[in-house]
């Protein structure tokens, strides 16, 4: 061999097209560096400004005439848009949360609607698609006023029997205002703004008065807006939960089976595991309420630091979600049967039509690879062929209500109708 070091004769012509091509690459690398998280983070708040420009809530003052219709448009961009994950897991751990309260885990225990897997998870899907209903749909449409009625009648064979409490109700509707804050301000690439949490109180407050919930036990009869509303039911149900957030065997057991449900498509073997992040995910007084174990730090550690590159991926490096690809659980335009479905599923397919991509896509293989039904599998078991309002609920309230749900339409698209549910401002 002549040439053992082939390179080392040209090293001296070749070295300053190489630093040449090195000061490019520099640029190159250089200016993407800078540049495209600067662009991603313009992006990212470009739409908090339009959101400001179009409704220009920028002072305390305007604050108290904010609609509920302004209310679920500036939440409704947070949800599907802004921050649709933690939004989303955050509504589910409010719900969770409510289990540890003995009063309201005994009720779940007793109807037994958890007890049973299928139960369980239609339950599951009854709750989230009620709730995506009257959270996406105008305050006074057919859909979200149709929603409430169902849940006001489901609600209303509890409460004849005495088995909900107008505390219980009112800690639930403070979760469900206050969690996706809390998780938003701990792990999302920005915090809410003081509107954004006014639009939160104000679109909760006027749900809690279309469900008839009293606010009797709140420091003040009136509020003068969401904010102010908002900040008393965080006081309210911070000292509800230190009296009445104790250990007791039925949290245990729905703890279990709403973490059965929410790991129910991770193999057997990593399922401790997901238990403990889950339990890690939880804070102490909580934990303790369920009676489930601290566990170890480090899974504390590794959850704050996935959270932690998350938000700083979101912020410096993914662009913002456009309207086109919103976060979004229901189907906008009703079959030809008058029909809705839920676009997704939680390991039944509840509500869920049986599509191409619903049957082929992704999530059907996780279903199929765990054994589970399809959309469509089954006959009718799963509602393949959608849900109407009227239907959703427990089993034994299968065709019941109509008449409740007919006279409490009108009352409640007029409550809804007057605007502000201040009481300071009526929709133009
Ligand atoms: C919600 O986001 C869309 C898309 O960016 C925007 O056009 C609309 O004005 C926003 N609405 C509110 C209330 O922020
Ligand atoms: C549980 O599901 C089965 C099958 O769908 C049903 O027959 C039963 O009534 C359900 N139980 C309750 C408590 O809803
Ligand atoms: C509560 O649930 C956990 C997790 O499933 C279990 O390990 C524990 O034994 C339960 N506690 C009681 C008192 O049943």
């Amino acid at each position: 061999m002549e040439n053992v070091h082939p390179h080392s004769d040209n090293l001296t012509t070749t070295l300053p097209t190489q630093i040449e091509v090195l000061g490019l690459s520099w640029h190159l690398i250089l200016f993407p560096l800078l540049f495209y998280p600067t662009i991603c983070l313009l992006l990212r708040y470009h739409r908090l400004r339009q959101t400001l420009e179009e409704f220009p809530y920028t002072t305390r003052k305007s604050f108290a005439s904010m609609t509920n219709e302004h209310a679920l448009h500036i939440q409704q961009n947070l949800s599907q848009l802004e921050f649709p994950t933690i939004f989303e897991k955050a509504l589910q751990f409010a719900l969770f949360r409510t289990y540890g309260i003995p009063s309201i885990s005994r009720l779940l225990v007793h109807t037994g609607e958890l007890s049973e897997a299928a139960n369980a998870t239609k339950r599951y899907a009854d709750t989230v698609l009620l709730i995506a209903e009257f959270m996406n749909y105008d305050p006074i449409s057919e859909r979200s006023v149709e929603a409430i009625g169902r849940m006001n009648y489901i609600h209303s064979q509890y409460q004849k029997a005495g088995k909900i409490s107008n505390e219980d109700m009112l800690y639930t509707l403070a979760l469900f205002a206050l969690e996706p804050a809390r998780w938003i301000s701990k792990y999302e690439w920005r915090k809410l703004e003081d509107f954004e949490n006014c639009a939160v109180g104000t679109f909760w407050k006027g749900l809690g008065d279309a469900m008839g919930i009293n606010y009797g036990k709140l420091r003040s009869s009136e509020w003068t807006d969401g904010l102010h509303w908002l900040d008393e039911v965080n006081e309210w149900s911070e000292g509800y939960e230190k009296e009445k957030m104790i250990p007791d065997l039925n949290n245990n057991k729905t703890a279990d089976q709403t973490i059965a449900i929410l790991l129910w498509n991770i193999p057997d073997a990593l399922k401790p595991i997901g238990t403990k992040v889950v339990s890690a995910l939880m804070d102490d007084r909580l934990r303790t309420a369920m009676m489930y174990e601290k566990p170890p730090q480090f899974y504390f550690t590794l959850l704050a630091t996935i959270f932690n590159i998350r938000k700083y991926i979101l912020r410096y490096f993914c662009l913002p979600r456009p309207y086109v690809f919103r976060y979004h659980l229901l189907s906008d335009e009703p079959s030809k049967e008058n029909t809705y479905f839920l676009k997704t599923w939680e390991a039944h397919p509840w509500y869920v039509k049986p599509t191409l991509r619903n049957r082929f896509g992704p999530l059907a293989w996780i279903s199929w690879l765990r054994g589970l039904p399809l959309p469509g599998d089954e006959g009718e078991k799963y509602w393949p062929k959608g849900y109407k309002l009227e239907q959703v609920g427990p089993n034994i309230m299968r065709g019941k209500g109509a008449e409740y749900w007919k006279e409490s339409k009108e009352g409640l698209a007029r409550e809804r109708g007057k605007g502000c549910p201040f009481g300071r401002a009526k929709v133009e």
